[in-house]
C-alpha cells in the first residue's frame, strides 16, 4: 500500500549539500525527510569523490615516499611491494565508515531517510518509489555527474570516468587522461605513484586552468618532474578500442595524431544531475547549461522549490555545497544565512598541493584592480625543510591602496590545510599587515604565509 507522509522540508539527495541541509533544518525544528537513490548516504563526495580519492592519494603517497624519499631519512627496507586490493579495501573502509556516520547523524537528528529515486510530481509533492511525500518545501540537492564525450562514451572498463578510476582492478601500464583539471591531476597522481605511465590531453594551454597562472605553471613543472606528461592546446577527438588497447585521436591546431593507452580517463568536467526529477513538468527554470536557476535565497522560480550545491552551478565543491545547505535552510527559517563565495578555497590535492582563495592575478588584472604581491618559498621555511618537502611558495595579493587581502595562493606541503588562514582572513576583511603582525607558531608551515604577508611590504625576514 502506498504511504503518504507530510514534512516541513523534503530534501532530494544526501550528498554534502543535502545531508547538511537536512541536519541544519532538523536543528531548527523542522520535520525533515531526505530522499536518496543510492544505497549509501553521502553522495559523490563520500562515495566516489573527495573521500575515496583522498584515501588513495594518501596511500599512494606513502608508497611513493617509501620508494623515493625514505632512504634520505635513513629508513631502509627490502622488497617494497604494492598490494592494490588491500589499498582499495582500506579506501572502501574509509568510505563506509563515513557514510554510516551520516546515517547515524540522520538518526540522531530524527531525519527520515527515504530510499528511492525522487520525482517532483507537483509543488510540495514528491514521489519516491512507493511513497508519496508532501511538504511545505522541497530542496533539490541532486549534485552532478561526469560529462561524457559523445566521441568516446564510457564503457566503465577502458574508457572510464572518475568513479571507475577510483577502483581500477590493476595498475594500468599506460593511463591517458582527457582533461588536466582537478580530477585528472589528482587521479593521474594516484596512478603515476602506483606505477602507471600517465599523460594528458588538454584543450587549454595549462593545467588546473581556473587557478592563478603563475601557481599552475609551478605545479605543472613539479608534476612534469614526477613524470606526468602534458599535451596542451590539444583536443580529444574520439577513441577506438582494439586488441585490448584504447587509441585516442587528437587534434592540435592543424596537426592530428593518435595516442594509445590501456585505460583512458575522461575528466572534462561535471554536469548538473537533474535526470527524471520532474523539473520541466513542474515548471522549474534552468539555465542554458542545465543548472537549476535560483535567487539569493536558493529558491527557484516555483515558490517552495529550492536548490543548492552542484546542481545550481558555480564552484563544484563539497564545502561550498555544505555552506549553501546551511544558508538555504537558515534563510527558510528567517535567519540571515549567507555564503561568501569569495572566501571559498579551492584545492588540488597533488604533491605539492595547490590551494587558493580569493582572486588570482589574472582576475584582478581583468577587473582593473591595483594590487601588491608578497611571495615566500617553502625552501626557506624551517618546517618544510625538516619535512623534506620544500617545493612551492605562498603568494599573497593585497589591494595596493587599502592593503586588504584579495587573494592567497599556496603551492606546497599541506596547502589544503593551511589555506584556511586565507579564507578566514578574507572573511574577516583582514589586511596583509594583519596577517604579517599575527604571531605564527614556530616551526610551522603557516609561517610561510606570515612571511609572504610581510613580503607585501618587502620586509620578509627569512628570504
Ligand atoms: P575541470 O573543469 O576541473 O577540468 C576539465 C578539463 O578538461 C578542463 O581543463 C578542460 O579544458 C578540459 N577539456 C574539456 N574537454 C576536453 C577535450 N575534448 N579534450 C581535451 N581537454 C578537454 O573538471 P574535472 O577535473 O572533471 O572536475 C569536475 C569538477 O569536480 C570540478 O568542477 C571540480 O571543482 C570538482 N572536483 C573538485 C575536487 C577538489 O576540490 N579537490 C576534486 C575533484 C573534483
Amino acid at each position: 500500500m502506498a504511504e503518504t507522509d507530510t514534512f516541513d522540508l523534503i530534501v532530494i539527495g544526501a550528498g554534502p549539500s543535502g545531508y547538511v541541509a537536512a541536519i541544519r533544518a532538523a536543528q531548527l525544528g523542522m520535520r525533515v525527510a531526505c530522499i536518496e537513490k543510492d544505497s549509501s548516504l553521502g553522495g559523490t563526495c563520500l562515495n566516489v569523490g573527495c573521500i575515496p580519492s583522498k584515501a588513495l592519494l594518501d596511500s599512494s603517497e606513502h608508497f611513493a615516499l617509501a620508494q623515493h624519499r625514505f632512504a634520505a631519512h635513513g629508513i631502509k627496507f627490502k622488497d617494497l611491494e604494492l598490494d592494490l586490493p588491500v589499498m582499495m579495501a582500506r579506501k572502501d573502509q574509509v568510505v563506509s565508515t563515513l557514510t554510516r556516520g551520516v546515517a547515524g547523524l540522520f538518526k540522531k537528528n530524527k531525519i527520515e531517510h527515504v530510499m528511492g529515486l525522487a520525482k517532483i510530481t507537483a509543488p510540495g509533492k514528491v514521489q519516491a518509489g512507493q511513497r508519496t511525500l508532501t511538504g511545505n518545501r522541497i530542496l533539490i540537492a541532486t549534485g552532478s555527474a561526469p560529462i561524457e564525450l559523445p566521441s568516446m562514451p564510457f564503457d566503465g572498463k577502458q574508457i572510464v570516468s572518475s568513479t571507475e578510476a577510483l577502483a581500477l582492478p590493476r595498475v594500468p601500464e599506460k593511463l591517458l587522461i582527457i582533461g588536466a583539471g582537478v580530477i585528472g591531476l589528482e587521479l593521474g597522481s594516484v596512478w603515476k605513484r602506483l606505477g602507471s605511465k600517465v599523460s594528458y590531453i588538454e584543450f587549454l594551454d595549462r593545467c588546473a586552468p581556473n587557478m592563478d597562472c603563475e601557481m599552475t605553471g609551478l605545479l605543472q613543472r613539479s608534476l612534469e618532474k614526477q613524470g606526468l606528461k602534458f599535451q596542451f592546446k590539444t583536443g580529444a577527438q574520439g577513441a577506438k578500442i582494439e586488441n585490448g588497447k584504447v587509441t585516442v585521436a587528437w587534434k592540435r591546431d592543424s596537426e592530428t595524431g593518435n595516442e594509445t593507452a590501456d585505460v583512458v580517463l575522461v575528466a572534462v568536467g561535471r554536469k548538473p544531475y537533474t535526470q527524471n526529477l520532474g523539473l520541466k513538468e513542474a515548471g522549474v527554470n534552468m539555465d542554458a547549461k542545465g543548472f537549476v536557476a535560483v535567487n539569493s535565497h536558493y529558491e527557484t522560480n516555483i515558490p517552495g522549490i529550492y536548490a543548492i550545491g552542484d546542481v545550481i552551478g558555480g564552484l563544484m565543491l563539497a564545502h561550498k555545497a555544505e555552506d549553501e545547505g546551511v544558508a538555504a535552510v537558515e534563510l527558510m527559517s528567517g535567519k540571515a544565512g549567507h555564503v561568501n563565495y569569495n572566501a571559498v578555497a579551492n584545492v588540488v590535492y597533488t604533491d605539492p598541493e595547490l590551494a587558493s582563495v580569493g582572486k588570482s592575478e589574472e582576475e584582478l588584472k581583468a577587473a582593473g584592480v591595483n594590487y601588491k604581491i608578497g611571495k615566500f618559498p617553502f625552501a626557506a621555511n624551517g618546517r618544510a625543510k625538516a619535512m623534506d618537502s620544500v617545493e612551492g611558495q605562498v603568494k599573497i595579493l593585497a589591494d595596493a591602496a587599502t592593503d586588504r587581502l584579495l587573494g592567497m595562493h599556496i603551492l606546497g606541503p599541506r596547502a589544503s590545510d593551511i589555506i584556511t588562514e586565507g579564507a578566514v582572513a578574507i572573511e574577516f576583511g583582514a589586511s596583509s599587515e594583519d596577517i604579517a603582525r599575527s604571531v605564527h607558531a614556530h616551526p610551522t608551515l603557516p609561517e610561510a604565509i606570515k612571511e609572504a604577508a610581510m613580503a607585501v611590504e618587502k620586509r620578509a625576514i627569512h628570504f
